[in-house]
């Protein structure tokens, strides 16, 4: 049969990413960060004349493309089930108004020099994804916060992203905690908090919740959806940053059971999903060996799009999506007649 899918070359984008100074947002280590497709992504809109003001991102991971399309003038909502990604989130991009540098500088300094203490960390994980010696400085850095009153919710999901940056580059994680081996350390490792580079602008909603309930709420001129492609949840890939939001801002809500992950209910609440949407283009991600068929996707984003585009996405050595393992990937585009 003939197959009229389109192709696009995934390259690494190679963004300026200098952490020295600032933890930077597309630096993120997280399954599915999309920043090496923001190049794909623009081929596709100019390809398509896609014209549009505002984007809605309903499974935005590490938010990658929320912060560029912010960066770049839309008006943006950023949602993900996870609390993990809420906070930072949040604290990337959407901190303008509420921040004192100054103040944000010093927190660090503090955390940056603070003894380790026994805590829930230590006690949960041990040795297993960072030395004892880090977890306990991070539960130290999680009591200070909560027991310092002068220290508002904002300045606290800061400096907690600022804290899960800093795990992860202790840990030396690929791109996820599950089944993560800690390799002895040559060296102690270090627990080095720093400031973010945060989005000049005010143009992202940050959102923490099911993205099958906002479709019903809210609307974009374009929208994104890169959901989870199996039945592994994101919440045992993250738990350890995970815990640590846990424990810092426990007036967080558990987030609700996803359906994604769900074989059985998948199917139809993807169909929810996309029926529900009230937009002009959609870009749905998902993959081959995903649990829902991409006919199925197509003939749903048919239906309510009039017009699709299926882009298979071709990986370069060394950009394969879990492990190297060589998956296929691709993105429906629906555009409204
Ligand atoms: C493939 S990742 C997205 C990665 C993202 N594109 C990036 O650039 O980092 C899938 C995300 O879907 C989120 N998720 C799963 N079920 C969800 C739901 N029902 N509503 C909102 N987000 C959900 C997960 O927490 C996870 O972050």
């Amino acid at each position: 049969m003939k197959n009229n899918n389109k192709q696009l070359y995934l390259k690494k984008d190679n963004p300026n990413i200098d952490e020295s100074k600032e933890f930077i947002i597309n630096a993120r280590k997280y399954l599915g960060n999309k920043t090496n497709f923001i190049t794909l992504i623009n081929q596709v809109i100019d390809e398509n004349h896609l014209n549009f003001n505002s984007v809605m991102e309903l499974c935005m991971g590490t938010g990658v493309l929320s912060y560029y399309f912010a960066e770049n003038g839309k008006k943006v909502i950023a949602n993900d089930l996870l609390p993990l990604n809420f906070i930072l989130g949040k604290a990337f991009m959407s901190m303008k108004r509420h921040i004192d540098k100054k103040k944000i500088i010093e927190l660090i300094e503090y955390c940056n020099k603070i003894q380790g203490r026994k805590g829930e960390l230590t006690i949960r994980f041990g040795d297993k994804f960072t030395s004892k010696n880090v977890s306990s400085k991070a539960d130290a850095i999680i009591k200070f916060l909560k027991d310092n009153k002068e220290i508002n919710k904002y300045e606290k999901y800061y400096i907690v992203s600022s804290l899960i940056l800093a795990l992860e580059k202790a840990s030396e994680i690929d791109s996820d905690y599950l089944g993560l081996e800690r390799l002895e350390a040559q060296e102690p490792e270090k627990l080095i908090l720093k400031p973010l580079k945060t989005l000049p602008n005010n143009n992202v909603q940050v959102v923490n919740g099911d993205a099958i309930k906002l479709v019903k709420e809210q609307k974009a001129d374009l929208v994104i959806i890169d959901p989870p492609f199996d039945d592994s949840n994101y919440s045992d890939y993250m738990v350890y940053p995970e815990q640590v939001v846990e424990l810092a801002c426990p007036e967080i809500q558990k987030p609700s059971k996803s359906d994604f992950y769900n074989k059985e209910k998948v199917k139809k609440a993807f169909t929810e999903l996309i029926e529900n949407l009230d937009a002009k283009y959609l870009m749905f991600w998902y993959s081959n060996d995903g649990i829902v068929s991409k006919e199925h996707l197509k003939e749903v984003i048919k239906r309510k799009f009039g017009r699709v585009v299926i882009y298979d996405i071709i990986r370069k050595e060394g950009l394969h999506l879990v492990r190297n393992e060589p998956k296929t990937d691709f993105m429906i585009l629906g555009v409204k007649k």
